[in-house]
């Protein structure tokens, strides 16, 4: 059989590795006039048009993108797919917002139909966004995963999800048990772990939210399986970081209490981690963990101001999130506007090129994806977008005064939303076209 060979024609950008690290320089590849090639939903070479080209089989469509910028596909390290109907929820910070707005929309999703219908909005969603793979909440529901990887699955998407394990301080509707969750995680794990390009998460609400009892189960899961994730949050709000204090007066701190269970890893994401001190951030560079960094949602709910360069500084793996629905857009464009602000409250900056790692090769690694995704090196997933510089009069008339790749990036990230998204492809395929 000869394989099913596909080339894109555009400027082409992608990270290669931590500006933190390498510098900004030898952090990117550009190509102005770019070639993708593609071959059974791989990347099979990228470099300049006039070398490709002249080496392409005959025969092979080469589909051309004026006026655009092929990026790999976004990554979403932290976002609720239940909370995608109760996105803009007026008025309340973390602890009260969740027992006002969250618990109320999150039962719902005992119906596996509404599940499956949210589901796909959801997904839609991502992808008119940009967004390709994202690490992923359900609820305390078995059946709200179901139908969050059967819809995954439906569009061939890589995607990490999980059950949300949650026996106290919530509604009665809303818990199981230390016992049901492990047995339904595990259910989840065997049906759907490894399956195709979907992975799982235990998924520990946050330490108020589960006994004892239970994240030593959640422990025990990441001991029995190979390559499971570990999903929750961490010191997002000050109230939140005194309960936790209170609850579990026998840990040093809030990351002590996930230490404690043996819940930090290299397949560990923590939400926002935006109350913490050196020590804790040590802790979570020492053990592979990572965080994923939430302006819009930190900003909507008052939680604080996400401190990246001292993540940078203890070498802690660091992805953006939107969290939807304390976030306030789908949009890893939008998010990178508004983690440019947060650092500027804070007199640091958020450079285009550190932005596009954070939106890709980061997020790849801090969930420990980098072989397979975030970039376009040679054999990962095609999976990738195709950003249309004039996508708004105002975008296609600032472009036009924008001189440099770096302004031009900037722009893309500032003024940028889901209407820059002109396709989207997962796994070779289109998955979302605007027009
Ligand atoms: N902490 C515990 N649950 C949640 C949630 O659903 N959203 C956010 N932002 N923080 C949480
Ligand atoms: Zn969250």
């Amino acid at each position: 059989m000869t394989a099913a060979r596909k080339a894109y024609r555009a400027s082409i950008i992608h990270s290669i590795g931590d500006p933190a690290e390498v510098g900004l320089e030898a952090s990117y590849e550009y190509y102005e006039d770019g070639l993708l090639v593609v071959t059974d939903g791989q990347i099979e070479s990228l470099g300049d048009a006039a070398v490709l080209l002249a080496h392409l089989p005959e025969g092979t469509e080469v589909i051309e993108y004026p006026d655009a910028l092929l990026t790999p596909g976004f990554i979403d390290t932290h976002i609720h797919y239940p909370q995608t109907g109760m996105i803009a929820s007026y008025g309340e910070q973390l602890l009260d917002w969740l027992n006002n707005y969250t618990f109320p929309a999150e039962n719902a999703f005992r119906d596996p139909a509404h599940a499956a219908e949210v589901a796909g909005v959801f997904l839609d969603e991502l992808l008119r966004n940009g967004t390709t793979t994202a690490l992923v909440f359900g609820t305390v529901h078995k059946q709200s995963v179901d139908a969050f990887f059967g819809a995954a699955q439906q569009r061939n998407l890589r995607m990490i999800a999980g059950k949300v394990l949650m026996d106290r301080n919530a509604p009665d509707y809303l818990t199981d048990t230390a016992e049901s969750g492990y047995n339904d995680s595990r259910e989840l794990i065997e049906r759907w772990h490894g399956k195709g390009r979907l992975h799982y998460a235990v998924t520990p609400r946050f330490a108020p939210t589960s006994s004892n009892e239970q994240l030593a189960a959640a422990g025990q899961l990441l001991q029995e399986y190979e390559g499971l994730y570990m999903h929750t949050h961490l010191s997002e709000n000050r109230d939140e970081v005194e309960w936790v204090k209170s609850l579990f007066p026998q840990c040093d701190g809030y990351l002590d209490v996930y230490d404690h269970f043996n819940l930090l890893g290299e397949r560990s994401v923590f939400a926002h981690g935006i109350h913490l001190c050196d020590d804790e951030c040590k802790r979570l560079s020492e053990t592979g963990s990572a965080i994923a960094f939430c302006p819009t949602s930190n900003l909507f709910l008052g939680s604080g101001l996400f401190n990246l360069p001292k993540m940078e500084q203890h070498r802690v793996r660091v992805g953006l999130g939107t969290d939807v629905g304390a976030g306030t857009s789908f949009s890893i464009l939008q998010t990178l506007n508004e983690a440019y602000k947060v650092m500027q409250l804070q007199g640091a900056k958020l450079n285009p090129f550190k932005s596009l790692y954070l939106a890709t090769l980061g997020g790849a690694r801090a969930l420990r994806l980098d072989d397979r995704i975030g970039s376009f090196a040679n054999g990962n997933d095609a999976d990738f977008v195709v950003l249309d510089y004039n996508a708004t009069p105002l975008m296609r008339y600032r472009m036009a005064q924008a001189k440099t790749l770096d302004e031009k990036l900037f722009v893309l990230m500032m003024l940028g939303d889901d209407r820059t998204v002109r396709e989207t492809f997962a796994a070779g395929e289109s998955v979302h076209r605007r027009d």
